[in-house]
């Protein structure tokens, strides 16, 4: 019998673009519209009007937190102009997850950006920052009231490894050297949002906020177990795991460590060049491990291998997203029974974590793999636009409210 902490958070997520809908001043609208990949997200949940029966649900799966998105370009439609309407909205989203009793976790960026940003060369130039400290000010200022956690940016790596190394996602930029620059500009612009919100917060006489991003995070492990191997699981932990949170810790920028934990990053290396150490993806077939139907491994000890190396840090840790995409509901219980069993043994060894958050409630857009892949602890017909709570949902509401996992 494994036992949670009474204190402890349980929820799910979501991200604004992926299930509201019609985000059509986002660079992603412009990008599928224009690419015609045919992967469009169109209508998505259409949570954007249905947001209240949603929170209906994860209140019925006994969570007490749920973690969402703003979606820039709603709230910041062109350069400078804020739209009330929006601001109105999100206002009224917050206080629905309030009358939920789900604490609110409040993401400023999740992978998209308004269109008028990105022609500006978005994330690339150092002088667009300052763009997005307006629009967190702006958030901080009109919500501060509502929200006690912020999420400034979801998974900067990811963001800059998809859209500036592999070119796979809006610009479309193939260069290593670029994405580091993108890197180091969302380094500075979380530092900056960092202080401002607590500013924002200490001006109202309101009690600080807590304040963090969400790093994506992998558990590399050499697959054959030679010497440059064991160094490009090195090189790659500290560079894809650890450089950006150490970068925004020496600031003092953090107040808690929000990750993101889907699969490992099993380690074959081709050569001692630095791109082969770091780059080199393992074609082999693990044949051993169960994977989600995008191919990922699941590997739930690498839950616990990040979990005990984020002790580091001596901050509180929160899982803000771990789920699978399958059409199996019975390996998406295993998955979650699997992390969460791990997630209490690094608990009992020492990693302070306070929450779990699976990605996600709903089934939704995923980004430019469309509908296909299903995340959701909730079904979602797209036809219909009407909600189905998978078994496996029950299953974890049932862990929310004993606080037991047998
Ligand atoms: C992202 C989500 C995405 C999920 C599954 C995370 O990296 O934050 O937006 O849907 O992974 O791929």
């Amino acid at each position: 019998m494994i036992e949670f902490p009474k204190d402890f958070f349980w929820g799910a997520a979501t991200s604004a673009y992926q299930v509201e809908g019609n985000n059509v001043n986002s660079d992603w609208w412009e990008w599928e519209n224009k690419t015609g990949l045919g992967n469009k997200s169109g209508d998505a949940c259409r949570h954007y009007q249905l947001y209240n029966e949603d929170f209906d649900l994860a209140r019925k799966l006994n969570h007490n937190c749920h973690r969402l998105s703003l979606e820039w370009a709603r709230i910041e439609p062109d350069k400078g102009s804020f739209s009330e309407e929006e601001i109105k909205h999100y206002s009224g989203v917050l206080d629905s997850l309030r009358q939920h009793s789900l604490e609110p976790l409040v993401t400023l960026h999740h992978f998209t950006n308004p269109i008028w940003f990105s022609r500006l060369d978005g994330w690339l130039d150092k002088n667009n920052i300052k763009y997005f400290l307006g629009y967190t000010r702006k958030a901080a200022e009109e919500f501060c009231g509502k929200v006690k956690f912020w999420v400034t940016i979801n998974e900067p790596m990811v963001y800059a490894y998809y859209s500036y190394v592999l070119g796979q996602w809006p610009p479309q930029v193939k260069s290593f050297p670029l994405s580091r620059q993108v890197v180091k500009n969302m380094v500075i612009a979380h530092i900056k949002a960092y202080r401002i919100i607590h500013d924002v917060y200490k001006k109202r006489g309101l009690n600080p906020p807590l304040v963090s991003i969400a790093q994506n995070v992998q558990s590399f492990v050499p697959c054959k177990d030679t010497l440059r191997n064991k160094f490009g699981a090195y090189l790659r932990n500290q560079l894809y795991n650890l450089d950006f949170i150490n970068r925004i810790s020496r600031q003092k920028a953090l107040d808690f460590i929000g990750l993101n934990y889907y699969t490992w990053g099993p380690v074959e290396t081709k050569s001692w060049h630095p791109k082969s150490l770091i780059l080199d993806v393992c074609t082999e077939n693990h044949h051993h491990l169960k994977k989600n139907t995008l191919g990922w491994d699941i590997y739930p000890q690498g839950l616990k291998d990040v979990l005990l190396s984020f002790k580091r840090y001596n901050l509180p840790l929160f899982i803000l997203e771990n789920g699978i995409c399958t059409e199996d509901d019975n390996l998406r219980w295993e998955y979650i029974s699997q992390h969460l069993e791990k997630m209490h043994e690094a608990m009992q060894e020492g990693a302070k974590v306070i929450g779990y958050i699976h990605w996600s409630l709903l089934d939704n857009y995923e980004w430019d793999k469309g509908f296909a892949p299903r995340f959701g602890l909730v079904y979602v017909d797209y036809k219909s636009y009407s909600r189905i709570i998978k078994e496996s949902a029950y299953k974890l509401a049932e862990v929310c409210r004993s606080l037991r996992l047998k």
